[in-house]
């Protein structure tokens, strides 16, 4: 989708491909786990936002993002009940990598195509929680930290190192 040829590619994640998030989901995010059925159903809702990293013919990594209200944060290990009608932000749940296929600067290239996709909808913002000190990592790619207080009770499923997180694009 994206990339040069001999690097790992960003391509649509099919409903088959739940498995194998599932358990890279497991890998990367052991103390903060998801269902599968959680994870499955923001892909079902949002699947032109909702990517596989494949790297030869392997899947390395995923990310997953939908249309949402900024300064709206979905708690871990929720099901959404639905996408807002007039969504203000394309909200990104997770970017996972597996450990050895990191430094290829594929989260870099998932937020840039989800930036085009916001542009095509007509959406403003990205939206994200960062867990684990990523913050540089997000602000690199052109977020800020938003600290309303008002926040931290919405924050509380993500462990307590999450800040939420907007970029204007
Ligand atoms: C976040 C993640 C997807 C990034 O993978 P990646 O795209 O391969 O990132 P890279 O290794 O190419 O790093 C890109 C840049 O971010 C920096 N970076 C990486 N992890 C970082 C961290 N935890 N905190 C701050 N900066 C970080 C790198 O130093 C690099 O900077 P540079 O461009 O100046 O060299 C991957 O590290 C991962 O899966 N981590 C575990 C899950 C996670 O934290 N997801 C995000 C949850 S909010």
């Amino acid at each position: 989708m994206t990339g040069p040829v001999s690097s790992a590619q960003w391509q649509p994640l099919l409903a088959e491909d739940m498995a194998r998030v599932d358990a890279i989901a497991a890998l990367v995010h052991a103390g903060l786990p998801e269902r599968q059925a959680v994870l499955a159903q923001k892909r079902d809702l949002a699947p032109a936002t909702c990517l596989k990293l494949v790297l030869a013919e392997t899947i390395v990594g995923y990310g997953l993002a939908h249309p949402w209200m900024l300064g709206d944060v979905p708690p871990l290990d929720a099901f959404l009940t639905t996408l807002p009608p007039s969504p203000d932000c394309l909200y990104v749940h997770d970017v996972a990598i597996l450990p050895q296929v990191r430094g290829r600067q594929a989260a870099a290239r998932y937020v840039a195509i989800l930036a085009a996709q916001a542009r095509t909808l007509g959406i403003a913002h990205l939206a994200c929680v960062s867990v684990y000190g990523t913050v540089g990592l997000w602000s690199a790619l052109g977020f800020e930290a938003q600290d309303d207080p008002g926040l931290r009770a919405k924050l509380s499923s993500y462990g307590d190192s999450a800040r939420y997180m907007t970029a204007r694009i």
